[in-house]
C-alpha cells in the first residue's frame, strides 16, 4: 500500500492532473479544495476531501488529522507566501515525510516581477523548513482545462485584431500539465530528489508570438496583430476593473476566472523570458514530453459560429 498524499489546491488546474496521475499511480488520496461542487466531483473519484481555506478555519486541522505521509502544495497565485507558511507549520508538526511544492519558473529574489519575488520568498520558507522538500518550478503550463491557451483562443477569434502587449517575443517553454503532474508524482517515490529544486519546460521554447501563430493556423483564423506598450495595457486594465466602464471588456472574457484575465501580473511577465536554465534535468530524462503545436492539432474546437467573416482560407 503506498503512502496517503495530500493535495492542496487539489481542484485547480494543476491539481487535478496531480490528483488523477496519483491515482492512476496507485497512491491514496487526500485532498483540500475550497468548493463544494469541486468536493464532489473529487469524493466521486474516490478521494478523502476537506473543504475549506488554506489560511483560515480548521480546514488543515482535519486535514492532516488524516495522517498524509506526503504534501504536495499548489496553493499559491496570489498567497504563495501565505499559503505556503501555513501548509509547512502543519507539515512540520506532523508525520508528513515528504513535501513537494509547486512554485514557477523565474522565481528569484531580485526578479523584476512581483509574482516572482513572491514565488522565491514561498520557496524560502520551503528551504528552511525542517522538511525533505522538492520544490518545481513550471514555465506557462497548458492543457484542457487551461486559461492561457483559452485566453489567446479569445483573442484570436473576438475582434477585428488581436492586441498584444509589448514586442510579444518572450520566449516560454510551455509544458502540458500531465507531464507537469507526471514529475510531481515521481518525486514522491525518489530520495535523491529531496533537496532539490527542478525547472519544468516542455521540449520547446516559442516565442509569444509564435504561440499566438499556432493558435490562429490551428483555429483557422488570422488577423492583424496591433502590438501596444506595457504601459497602455496597464491603462486598459484600470479601464476593465472600473465597475461601469470595464464591463464590455469584461463580458468579452466569457467563463475566464477574473484571476486569469488579463491583469497587471501578466504584463510584468511579459518583460521576461521563462525557459529553463539547463534542458536536461534529472525528472525529464525518462519521459516523453508533449509539443504544444502536436497538443493544439488534437484538441478539440470550440464552435466558430459568427466568426465567417475573419475565417482564413488560404495559407499564411
Ligand atoms: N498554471 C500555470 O501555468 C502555472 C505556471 C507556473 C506555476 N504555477 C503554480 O502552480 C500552482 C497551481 O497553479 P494552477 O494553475 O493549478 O492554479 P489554479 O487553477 O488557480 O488552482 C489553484 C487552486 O488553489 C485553490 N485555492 C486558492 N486559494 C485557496 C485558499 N485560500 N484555500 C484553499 N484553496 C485555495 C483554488 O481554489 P478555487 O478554485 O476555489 O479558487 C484552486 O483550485 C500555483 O502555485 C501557481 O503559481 C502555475
Amino acid at each position: 500500500m503506498k503512502d496517503r498524499v495530500l493535495v492542496t489546491g487539489a481542484a485547480g488546474f494543476i491539481g487535478r492532473a496531480v490528483v488523477d496521475r496519483l491515482k492512476a499511480t496507485g497512491y491514496p488520496v487526500l485532498a483540500l479544495v475550497r468548493q463544494e461542487s469541486d468536493a464532489k466531483v473529487l469524493a466521486g473519484n474516490g478521494v478523502t476531501v476537506t473543504v475549506g481555506d488554506v489560511l483560515c478555519g480548521d480546514a488543515l486541522t482535519t486535514a492532516f488529522s488524516r495522517k498524509p505521509a506526503a504534501v504536495i502544495q499548489l496553493v499559491g497565485r496570489h498567497i504563495s507566501v501565505e499559503a505556503t507558511a501555513r501548509v509547512l507549520a502543519f507539515a512540520e508538526q506532523s508525520e508528513v515525510r515528504r513535501y513537494v511544492h509547486m512554485s514557477a519558473l523565474g522565481a528569484a529574489q531580485d526578479s523584476r516581477c512581483h509574482y516572482h519575488r513572491r514565488k522565491w520568498m514561498a520557496e524560502e520558507l520551503v528551504r528552511n523548513s525542517a522538511m525533505a522538500w522538492t520544490i518545481f518550478r513550471p514555465s506557462v503550463v497548458f492543457g484542457e482545462r487551461c486559461d492561457f491557451v483559452k485566453s489567446l483562443e479569445l483573442l484570436v477569434r473576438t475582434g477585428p485584431i488581436i492586441p498584444i502587449p509589448g514586442p510579444g517575443r518572450c520566449l516560454l517553454q510551455p509544458i502540458h500539465v500531465e507531464d507537469v503532474a507526471m514529475a510531481v508524482v515521481k518525486s514522491l517515490d525518489l530520495d535523491r530528489d529531496a533537496g532539490k529544486t527542478y525547472h519544468l519546460g516542455g521540449p520547446e521554447t516559442w516565442a509569444l508570438n509564435e504561440i499566438i501563430g499556432l493558435v490562429e493556423r490551428r483555429l483557422g483564423f488570422r488577423k492583424r496583430r496591433v502590438h501596444f506598450p506595457l504601459g497602455l495595457g496597464r491603462m486598459l486594465i484600470a479601464i476593465q476593473e472600473h465597475p461601469l466602464l470595464g464591463k464590455p471588456l469584461r463580458q468579452l472574457y466569457g467563463d475566464i476566472t477574473p484571476d486569469r484575465r488579463l491583469n497587471r501580473e501578466h504584463l510584468e511577465l511579459l518583460r521576461e523570458d521563462n525557459v529553463c536554465p539547463n534542458q536536461t534535468e534529472d525528472w525529464a530524462r525518462a519521459m516523453t514530453l508533449t509539443f504544444l503545436e502536436d497538443w493544439l492539432n488534437t484538441r478539440n474546437l470550440p464552435p466558430r459560429s459568427g466568426q465567417s467573416e475573419f475565417i482564413l482560407g488560404g495559407s499564411r
